[in-house]
This record gives structure tokens, C-alpha cells and sequence, in this order.
């Protein structure tokens, strides 16, 4: 009995655009992974991997839970929530980084407030630091919370920099680098390690030249 293909649960958007063509060097075309259409699985040319396409932040959950073999996910999201995956290759795709920002002038309290989509992360930047913040959780624009008052600083993911300039605020700290890697369910991995880790010798290679 044929095995069936390969299930990758992908993040819609900017990195799945990245992945295509680390996909084509590693010999699987996959066209269809940018079709503007609202069919969330999709496939590869030659029919040997399934695609799921997610919100960023979901990934993992699918992998975790064995719903897909494999998926990429950015670190950003692999440090904020923990989760119980294999992960066996740094991309080098969706490479940015996570900031510190802030208003170009203006003083920062003793004890800042810090808007964020990760509060795990900012809450153990700061604590690392010694440094009393009060974090508050929001899901997206957050450039915004220091314009209106909402914070004093913002704790975000930083590729071009233009957000940042357009809304008249400066990079503060790096945190840490932050790029896309592939993660494996642990069973999966090995129970499907005839399918799996050709594709991972594949994209290593790919990622290499
Ligand atoms: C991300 C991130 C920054 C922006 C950084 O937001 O949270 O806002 O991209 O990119 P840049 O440095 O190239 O400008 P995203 O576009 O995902 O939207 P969001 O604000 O709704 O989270």
C-alpha cells in the first residue's frame, strides 16, 4: 500500500511566497501553494506532499498534534508558546527580528508599559533585564499603542523597518534573531523516516546553496 503524501502545514503569506522557490531547488514544484484561492489544502505538482495552509500562529498545534507530518513555523511563535516538536532544519526564510521600539524622543518610565503579540517574550526580556514592565497583550498593528498612548515601548518583529519608520518610531534593543524553521511531529518523524528524510536531505541542501 502506497504511504500517501507527505502533510506540511505552511503559514499563509510572506513566508509561504519565500518557500516556493526553496521548495523548486529542492527539486518539488509547488505552483499551486500561491494560487489566489481560498482552498486551504493544496498540492505538489507531483502529488508527493500535501499542503495545509494556516494562520501563522496555528501551525504548530497542527504538527503537534499529528493532523500534518510536518509544518514551518518562525521562531517567533516556537518561543512564545512552548510546544513538544522535532525540529530538525533552520529554513534561513522569514528571517527578521524581534525589537524593542520606541518614540524617537520622549522618556521612558522606571516601570514601562509594553504593548505586544508576545507577552511571554517580552515579560522574560524584561525580567532578564531586572526591569519591572507592565505588559499588555494585542493582536496586531501594534506600532500603534505608543502613537495613542496605549504604551510606552512595543516588543514586535522587525524585517524592512518600514513600519516602524512610517509611524515615527526607532528599533530600541534587538531581542533576538528570529527565521523560519521546519518542524516534525516526534512520532511521525519516525514512524514515516522513509518519506521524511529524503525531503529533509532535500530542503538541507536547498537551504545550503
Ligand atoms: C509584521 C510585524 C510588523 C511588520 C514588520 O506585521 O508585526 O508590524 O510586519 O515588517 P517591516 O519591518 O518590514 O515593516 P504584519 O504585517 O504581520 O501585520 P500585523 O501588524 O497585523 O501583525
Amino acid at each position: 500500500m502506497s504511504p500517501g503524501p507527505l502533510t506540511l502545514a505552511i503559514p499563509k503569506g510572506r513566508v509561504a511566497k519565500a518557500l516556493v522557490p526553496l521548495l523548486e531547488k529542492a527539486g518539488v514544484a509547488a505552483p499551486g501553494l500561491l494560487a489566489d484561492e481560498r482552498r486551504l489544502v493544496r498540492e505538489s505538482e507531483d502529488g508527493s506532499l500535501r499542503f495545509l495552509l494556516l494562520k501563522p500562529d496555528d501551525v504548530p498545534t497542527y504538527v503537534e498534534y499529528g493532523a500534518a507530518d510536518l509544518g514551518i513555523s518562525g521562531r517567533d511563535v516556537l518561543l512564545e508558546r512552548r510546544y513538544d516538536l522535532y525540529q530538525p532544519l533552520d529554513l534561513g526564510i522569514g528571517k527578521c527580528r524581534m525589537v524593542v521600539a520606541g518614540p524617537r524622543s520622549g522618556r521612558v518610565p522606571a516601570r514601562p508599559r509594553i504593548a505586544t503579540k508576545y507577552p511571554r517574550i517580552a515579560s522574560e526580556y524584561f525580567a532578564s533585564k531586572g526591569i519591572q514592565a507592565d505588559v499588555v497583550y494585542v493582536q496586531g498593528s501594534v506600532e500603534l499603542a505608543p502613537l495613542v498612548g496605549l504604551a510606552n515601548l512595543i516588543v514586535d518583529l522587525v524585517e524592512t523597518g518600514t513600519t516602524l519608520a512610517e509611524n515615527d518610531l526607532v528599533e530600541r534593543e534587538v531581542i533576538c534573531d528570529i527565521s523560519s524553521v521546519l518542524v516534525a511531529n516526534r512520532s511521525l518523524f519516525k514512524l514515516r523516516h522513509a518519506q521524511v528524510q529524503p525531503l529533509v536531505a532535500k530542503l538541507r541542501a536547498a537551504t545550503e546553496t
